[in-house]
């Protein structure tokens, strides 16, 4: 990886400009790096991976292969996006894998957050690594390792203490022996998003919120079923759209829905219809160490209650969580 230090004379990127200079500079880099061999890149459609796979495109063209894993863990819409814009648009070459099946296999009655965790995380490097074992002739695995990975990495060796395991699907598998290619690890992540803004990424993927790499496999919370993923991932859909409507998209750090493993008895055309909540959490930070509760207005929380309830099967409640972090932290599990 050498120098883990950001050098003290580099800018803050703020500008197009200042991106479009640092996008050249890492383009010469990676093409001195690289010459004429290939780089394997696993591509989650998060900012970080979506910028590198883009700067990297622009350096090496068709010597990058991304392989996006769907762990069946996704919102809705985003490996579609993936494809749309990486395989369609950029024309990328792009090895898309469906786990949905091998990873609900693996969760099926697995109600520990960590446990839950560790499956998806080794389980989504199995998968990768045996993607990586079809290819022929990779020397280089590109990272979208950022700067606060760096520092937060080191903080957590030294205090030896995560409050979760936070290791981001598509983490390093440590014995691949591949040269690392990083172009963006001394970026901090508002540099990113203007670096992905001038590469001509689509805003809505620059400016994402903030998603866990398990993504919604925290948020099915307790032992995941494919019903209740179904119902999660459709009102979180709702939940955003809505964000998206009320132009609070990009003004609130990260918004979403978490459903637990209990129901409660409500009533639907007449009859009785047990079914579960819906959880809405909305929250803002600077550093995720600590959020404040984003105050929704009234009348959205009601189009969002209502929209969903009669709209997704399987969902009764719609409940809106005021805890600030701490005590509770960001995410339910
Ligand atoms: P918590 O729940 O600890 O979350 O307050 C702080 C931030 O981290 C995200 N988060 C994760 N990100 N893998 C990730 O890559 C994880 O396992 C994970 N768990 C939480 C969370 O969404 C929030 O932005």
């Amino acid at each position: 990886m050498g120098n883990n230090q950001r050098p003290e004379q580099m800018k803050r990127i703020t500008t197009k400009e200042l991106a479009l200079a640092f996008i050249e500079e890492q383009v010469a880099q990676v093409r001195a790096q690289v010459g004429d061999k290939k780089v394997l890149l696993a591509l989650s459609g998060g900012v970080d991976s979506s910028v590198v796979a883009a700067l990297l495109l622009r350096a090496i063209g068709k010597q990058l292969v991304c392989v996006h894993v769907n762990h069946g863990l996704m919102r809705k819409g985003e490996s579609e996006q993936v494809i749309e814009v990486f395989g369609k648009e950029l024309d990328a070459n792009l090895v898309y894998v469906d786990a949905t099946d091998r990873f609900l296999d693996l969760l099926a009655g697995v109600s520990d957050p960590e446990r839950k965790r560790k499956i998806i995380g080794a389980e989504f490097i199995k998968v990768f690594d045996e993607e990586a074992a079809k290819l022929h002739g990779i020397s280089f695995l590109a990272q979208g390792t950022i700067y606060p990975d760096i520092l937060e990495s080191i903080k957590a060796k030294e205090s030896g203490k995560p409050v979760k395991s936070h290791h981001n699907v598509g983490g390093l598998p440590e014995d691949m022996e591949m040269e690392l290619v990083e172009p963006v690890k001394f970026l901090y992540k508002d540099e990113v998003r203007v670096v992905g803004e001038a590469l001509g990424l689509p805003h809505a993927m620059v400016y994402r919120q903030p998603f866990p790499g398990p993504g919604l496999g925290v948020r099915c919370l307790g032992a995941i079923t494919r019903d209740r993923l179904h119902a999660l991932r459709e009102a979180d859909a709702i939940l955003r759209e809505e964000f998206d409507k009320a132009g609070l998209a990009g003004k609130v750090w990260q918004y979403f829905v978490a459903i637990p493993d209990i129901k409660s008895v409500g009533v639907r055309n007449g009859a009785r219809y047990d079914a579960w909540p819906a959880i809405i959490r909305a929250v803002n930070t600077t550093d995720a160490m600590s959020a404040t509760i984003e105050e929704i207005p009234y009348a959205l929380l009601h189009r969002i209650t209502e929209r969903i309830t009669s709209e997704v099967e399987g969902i009764n409640r719609v409940l809106y969580d005021l805890t600030p972090k701490p005590v509770g932290t960001i995410e339910w599990e």
